[in-house]
């Protein structure tokens, strides 16, 4: 499916909604680098290029929205019960947060796509089990490791100094460009094998550690965002899950390395980004970096979607028909049998939301769920998730 959007586009706002809007099966290569629930607020420097961008990375059940609850519980199963293995409740309101962004993704990727989910080992264990039920836990390829170094360290325990980026495939055909991302032998120039075969001139196939150093305050590429990575990761990433004319898309794309990343390999590419600063870095970084490309798309609009055409209206007999189906009768809030007449059709994520007339997005409530649906407050949020 052709994307609904060009190559070039930016968007400001929360993800959530714009990707909703995007067509399906559309983009080749995902790299997300999203707020890891760390504990900690992220805020520039004062005086930076970047001053004023900050972000959250602190969660609480004020972030998250019913409707993606009623979404994962309903549609999802294996994904509810991922984030039902959480301790605490902050950890599983970041999950929800997470997971309802993680199904919109596997949706937008092609059959054919790859996806790069950079985390540390605060939450990798836990997304890990998302990534698995959204994506299949056969379609799991690494735990790509960037290994950092340098900075302080504890007398308490092991130095902290690696990411974690889960790698899967969204099917069993992916991109792996391995001849583009080799890199070189220990070995002198010409030294043979055991063999006495010789070792390919082209280096060795890389493995899933990647040490290089974090953006250091002097390096060039360097714009003073909070938590920007470096552009050789997203570099390695994109030259050997994509090949040249592919679409990469960074629904967290922070100060665009990712976008940048991908201009300079020829690829298309998409990003979105909460914080109106980091649009503006992108705009500025992506012109000097390519003077004639002048600048990005920049947009804050949900996209409509034009894969859609020929489904029917939320309201049709089959929907109902197939809903009843599904639910075998039993109403998607109170659990009470109902017979089909009493039971009404519900978009789960409203259509001011991005939600959409498609299957997925309904369900069927009996009149009283459907009136208070909009009611449900914390006390609801709470019994559901067990915190
Ligand atoms: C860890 S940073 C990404 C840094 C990026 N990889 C770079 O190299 O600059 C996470 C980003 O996610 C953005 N963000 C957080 N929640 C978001 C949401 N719901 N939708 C879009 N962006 C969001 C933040 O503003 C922040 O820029
Ligand atoms: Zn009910």
């Amino acid at each position: 499916m052709e994307p609904n959007f060009k190559s070039g586009t930016v968007w400001t706002g929360d993800n959530l909604p714009i990707m909703r809007g995007m067509n399906s099966d559309c983009i080749d290569l995902i790299y997300l680098d999203p707020p890891f629930n760390s504990n900690a607020n992220y805020a520039a420097p004062v005086g930076s290029t970047a001053a004023g961008a900050a972000f959250k990375d602190t969660w609480s059940l004020n972030d998250i929205d019913v409707a993606w609850l009623d979404l994962i519980e309903g549609k999802h199963p294996n994904l509810w019960r991922a984030i039902q293995a959480a301790m605490c409740g902050s950890d599983k309101s970041y999950l929800v947060y997470m997971a309802a962004r993680l199904i919109e993704m596997e949706r937008i990727l092609k059959d054919t796509g790859s996806i790069y989910l950079h985390c540390d080992p605060t939450m990798s264990h836990y997304l890990k089990l998302l990534m698995d039920a959204v994506f299949g836990r056969k379609n799991f390829q690494n735990e790509f490791i960037w290994y950092y170094g340098g900075g302080g360290a504890s007398k308490s325990r092991w130095a902290r100094k690696h990411d974690v980026i889960l790698f899967y495939s969204v099917g069993n055909k992916w991109t792996f460009n391995a001849d583009d991302v080799r890199v070189p032998h220990k070995w002198n120039e010409g030294q043979k094998r055991a063999d006495g075969s010789k070792r390919s001139e082209k280096g060795k196939i890389a493995d899933d550690v990647f040490q290089h150093h974090s953006v250091i305050p002097w390096s060039k590429e360097r714009t003073g965002y909070p938590t920007q990575k470096p552009l050789a990761l997203l570099d390695r990433i994109i030259k050997a899950s994509s090949n040249e004319g592919d679409m990469v898309f960074d629904p967290f794309c922070g100060c665009a390395t990712t976008l940048v990343a991908a201009n300079r390999l020829n690829r298309k590419w998409a990003g979105i980004d909460l914080s109106e600063k980091a649009v503006e870095l992108v705009d500025r970084r992506i012109r000097n970096d390519i003077p004639l490309f002048g600048g990005a798309i920049c947009r804050t609009d949900i996209p409509q979607r034009t894969d859609l055409g020929s489904i029917p209206k939320y309201n049709h007999p089959d929907n109902k028909k197939s809903l009843y189906g599904a639910q075998a009768g039993y109403c998607a809030g109170c659990g009470t049998h109902f017979e089909r007449q009493h039971l009404e059709i519900d978009h789960i994520i409203a259509t001011k939301q991005g939600g959409t007339d498609h299957i997925d997005n309904l369900q069927l409530l009996c009149g009283n769920c459907n009136r208070i649906k909009g009611d449900r407050g914390m006390e609801y949020l709470t019994s559901k998730l067990g915190v």
